[in-house]
């Protein structure tokens, strides 16, 4: 499968620094050289740039000028890369560009199944959010059931909620606001938290989710990775930490289940912030997360043969 890249180098859907490198960090550490060993058509469409929106306003919402402006633009690139037959690798950034890669996946391909792999539900509207910030509400404003909860939002006039609730899966929640709680309990949105993993363990939980949002394996996978889901020893440098997380290796294997199902059409990295923590500790979050990009590449961890190596 061929893959294109795209970088939001976006950080205004939350309030520390940093976040907005997270594009030209991975590239720093070798993203595409990698992905170029693993397969052989990689196009990079470069980092969005977009004319921020004045005067634009809503209760408790930060930044909507920045954030409707920009994740237009992300909409609009995910939509190109995806026509052009790509598996759409989306580095961010912070998590609302999940708003533009979701909604350009389901302008281009129609219905489609989420994986949202995240400690935090992302569910909040702005009457429910503790902190205002856009990132902890782009799953709220994809999904058409909570569409009547929202007031109108001027400059979000292109993206309409387009995702229905019963294709959206959680893995990894561990920090859920009461809202959210309520929410997914009402609307029984399928969530599987740290302690399902514990139960069932990794493979099964992947798979559960995915039974749960795409029973018959007919819809295109949209896998939105938050950094912050794996422990915070794995992965250090995130803006919004929670220890007690994923490791590596299940976030490997969530990736390895959803690149099996041969629908993997778009994936998103976020949340990586390169100004948080140690020089070491960034190293290990990029590291981690381009071990996630790869997985989803295809990349076996059993290794493979050589490619000029048919038979032996
Ligand atoms: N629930 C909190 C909020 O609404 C935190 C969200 C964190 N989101 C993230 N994408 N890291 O602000
Ligand atoms: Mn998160
Ligand atoms: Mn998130």
């Amino acid at each position: 499968k061929k893959i294109g890249i795209l970088g939001v180098p976006f950080d205004k859907g939350q309030l520390k620094q940093g976040v907005g490198s997270g594009p030209q960090a991975f590239r720093d550490a070798g993203l595409i050289r990698e992905l170029k060993e693993i397969c052989a058509d990689v196009k990079d469409f470069g980092d969005i740039t977009y004319k921020q929106l004045e005067g634009l306003q809503v209760d408790n919402m930060t930044a909507l000028g920045h954030v409707a402006a920009c994740q237009k633009q992300v909409s609009e690139n995910v939509f190109k890369i995806l026509k052009e037959d790509r598996l759409c690798l989306t580095i961010g950034g912070d998590h609302s560009c999940g708003i533009g890669t979701v909604d350009g996946h389901v302008k281009a391909k129609g219905d489609v199944a989420v994986l949202w792999v995240d400690a935090h539900a992302d569910l909040n509207t702005n009457a429910t959010s503790p902190t205002g910030n856009v990132h902890g509400m782009p799953v709220a404003l994809l999904a058409k059931e909570l569409s009547d909860y929202w007031p109108y939002i001027p400059g979000m006039d292109w993206q309409q909620p387009m995702l229905s609730i019963k294709n959206i899966a959680y893995i990894g929640l561990r920090d859920i606001d009461s809202y959210e709680r309520l929410v997914i309990d009402k609307f029984a949105i399928t969530a599987f938290g740290m302690e399902d993993i514990e139960r069932y363990g990794i493979i099964e939980v992947t798979n559960m989710a995915l039974r749960r949002i795409n029973p018959n394996n007919n819809l295109p996978l949209h896998v939105s990775f938050d950094i912050d889901s794996l422990d915070t020893l794995e992965a250090p440098s995130t803006g919004t930490p929670v220890r007690g997380g994923l490791t590596l290796r299940e976030g490997i294997q969530i990736m390895e289940e959803a690149y099996r199902t041969q629908h993997l059409s778009a994936v998103d990295i976020v949340e990586v912030n390169p100004n948080l923590g140690t020089p070491t500790e960034v190293k290990i979050t990029l590291e981690a997360g381009l071990h996630i990009i790869k997985a989803a590449c295809g990349l076996s961890r059993r290794g493979q043969w050589p490619k000029d190596v048919n038979d032996l």
